[in-house]
């Protein structure tokens, strides 16, 4: 079956600008023919957005200009007139006081572009980890045809013979260095050998990890996720991708088709499967909520929690997006879900067919890299969902990051009220902890930080470090790099800052956690919790103005995805004429 909605040719939206002779379709014309474009580009093809989040501030995605050239090549060939421009990009490496906190404000970009201008169909170009989101939900806000490509992941990084991967090695060092175990010269050395090319993070982190649910969700091409920056084939994906738009607004194939609920369902159980980052929950869940598909952190516990983790990537396990492109990618994964019975496989994909068509023929290469099922890294790779009276809401844990003998852990609080008292006591010899302590971070939510940093694997305490431990229990209300580890319980809701359970936390307090009970106990008297509550005052104020106003204002908590309340649903392609 391959979808075809409309019959082609029509007249299509670009049209209310450029198909006419009003004085409003000659200013439009005539405007663009500046740009030195021939008069029959405006007769009726289908106008191309290529929504770009290139910027040299977002270094992974510092090569999409290269790449959008690609798809324009595409995009000509079958016929549609292409137009790149920019948007805003949230980038993970630079952004204060985080990246997290501006993926609404792309996104709000993304659809105001798409909804004001002529464009009839988009190809968004992501990479870094909130552009993919950000794109994704701006797209699904317009609802018109759109399609991801992304960057691609930087080649490994090597550092003296051994793999470095994108993050993941960053927190190991910091830890070493903190430890007395490694230099600084070794360290600026390393720093360089782990981002040695074009590309977002070469880890099973966040970027890598939206690439593969971009795919899972039939919102790329097949094979997208997986294909090195650099290597020549990231730009025939992109030509490809420019072809296939076209098409694509010909048949009015828009995301509202392949946004289904069994497209989400693919991907969380995707994310189980490689090991990917619990930044997917979050920007899953907005997405859905955007496109009006009814998803819960519930689903992502029930539907992840029987998929074993079959990817061998950091952080979860050895290798780098590089070897998983040259054993296959992500078709593998789709196909050997497809054959557990765990992929939706008629679910609709931008190809215009069902994913199954995609992935059924797809060969793993090196069965290290992608594992077969009875050699999975962990037979659970779902997100755990934990409730309790610490988190009635929920908070998520990533079980394939986190050590088996904390899994099941009571420990005494050893509470940091924000992410400065955090940053003063950490490393003071004096502060009471040791191991066994569970570390409690407040303060860290989607208004608390504000938006929701990934502070939540906190680096340990070196008194600690000295012993050679490298994990302990961490819960806070913050997020966690999806190139991250540890037994960390993170986006516990409601969060601090609007006075949640973890606000009122205090040092020597006892707490339970138990993952295979889904389950996150402050160990008091419910009376005493409550009274606790009923005495709790906000520590974070409402910033006075600007854009941080309007985030603190209108963020919702990281158990529905952290959007903002205006901004669920969608709100169409539909725009009044102007009349210079
Ligand atoms: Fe941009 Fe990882 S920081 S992709």
């Amino acid at each position: 079956m391959v979808f075809k909605k409309a019959d082609w040719p029509r007249r299509l939206r670009s049209q209310e600008w450029y198909g006419g002779d009003s004085r409003d379709n000659i200013y439009h014309r005539s405007w663009m023919k500046n740009q030195g474009l021939p008069a029959d580009l405006f007769d009726g093809r289908p106008v191309i957005g290529i929504c770009n989040t290139w910027s040299e501030l977002t270094p992974c995605n510092a090569h999409l200009r290269d790449l959008a050239e690609r798809v324009k090549h595409g995009v000509y060939e079958a016929g549609g007139l292409p137009v790149e421009f920019p948007v805003f990009s949230p980038g993970e490496p630079s952004l204060r006081p985080s990246a997290m906190m501006y993926r609404n404000l792309c996104s709000m970009d993304v659809e105001e572009a798409l909804r004001a201008n002529p464009v009839d169909g988009v190809v968004l170009m992501v990479g870094c980890d909130k552009t993919t989101p950000a794109l994704l939900m701006g797209a699904a806000s317009v609802d018109i045809p759109a399609i991801a490509v992304s960057g691609g992941p930087m080649l490994n990084g090597w550092f003296r013979g051994e793999r470095v991967g994108s993050g993941t090695a960053l927190w190991q060092m910091s830890e070493d260095i903190k430890a007395g175990k490694m230099s600084r010269a070794d360290f600026l050395e390393a720093e360089a050998s782990m981002s040695r090319s074009p590309g977002s993070c070469n880890t099973m982190g966040t970027a890598s990890t939206m690439a593969s649910m971009a795919e899972a969700l039939g919102m790329a091409l097949s094979g997208n996720a997986a294909i090195p920056a650099v290597d020549s084939r990231r730009r025939v994906m992109a030509h490809l991708t420019g072809r296939r738009i076209v098409d694509m607004v010909k048949d009015d194939l828009k995301p509202s088709d392949i946004l289904t609920r069994q497209a989400f369902e693919n991907a969380i159980r995707t994310n189980g499967a490689i090991g990917g980052s619990t930044n997917a929950v979050i920007h899953l869940l907005a997405l859905a909520g955007r496109i009006g598909v009814e998803l819960t952190l519930d689903d992502w516990d029930r539907l992840g929690r029987d998929v074993p983790t079959i990817v061998n990537l950091m952080p979860s396990g050895k290798y780098l997006m590089e070897e998983f492109f040259y054993a296959g990618g992500l078709p593998v994964v789709l196909r050997m879900l497809l054959e557990a019975g765990k992929l939706h496989g008629e679910a609709i994909t931008v190809s215009g067919g069902p994913i199954a068509d995609e992935v059924r023929e797809a060969r793993n290469w090196n069965e290290d890299v992608i594992r077969p099922v009875d050699k999975a890294l962990t037979t659970q790779g779902g997100i755990a969902v934990l409730r309790g009276n610490l988190a009635p809401n929920g908070a998520v844990l990533k079980p394939s990051a986190a050590s088996a003998h904390l899994m099941k852990h009571r420990g005494r609080a050893v509470v940091f009220e924000d992410i400065d008292d955090y940053k003063a006591k950490i490393n003071d010899e004096a502060l009471d902890i040791d191991e066994t302590c569970i570390m409690v971070l407040k303060n860290c939510g989607p208004k608390g930080y504000p938006g929701m940093a990934e502070v939540g694997n906190m680096g340990l305490p070196p008194k600690v470090l000295r012993k050679g431990i490298t994990d302990m229990v961490r819960i806070s209300d913050a997020r966690m790099s999806g190139t991250a580890y540890g037994t960390v319980v993170l986006h516990t809701s409601p969060e601090a800052a609007v006075g949640g359970p973890l606000a009122v936390v205090r040092d020597g307090d006892m707490i339970e956690i138990d993952v295979e009970a889904r389950r996150l106990h402050l160990d008091i008297p419910d009376a005493e919790l409550e009274e606790r509550l009923a005495g709790w005052t906000p520590l974070v104020e409402a910033p006075e103005g600007g854009y941080a106003r309007l985030f603190h204002t209108h963020v919702q908590g990281a158990d529905t995805g952290a959007d903002f309340d205006f901004l669920k649903g969608g709100r169409g392609k539909a725009v009044g004429r102007d009349s210079h």
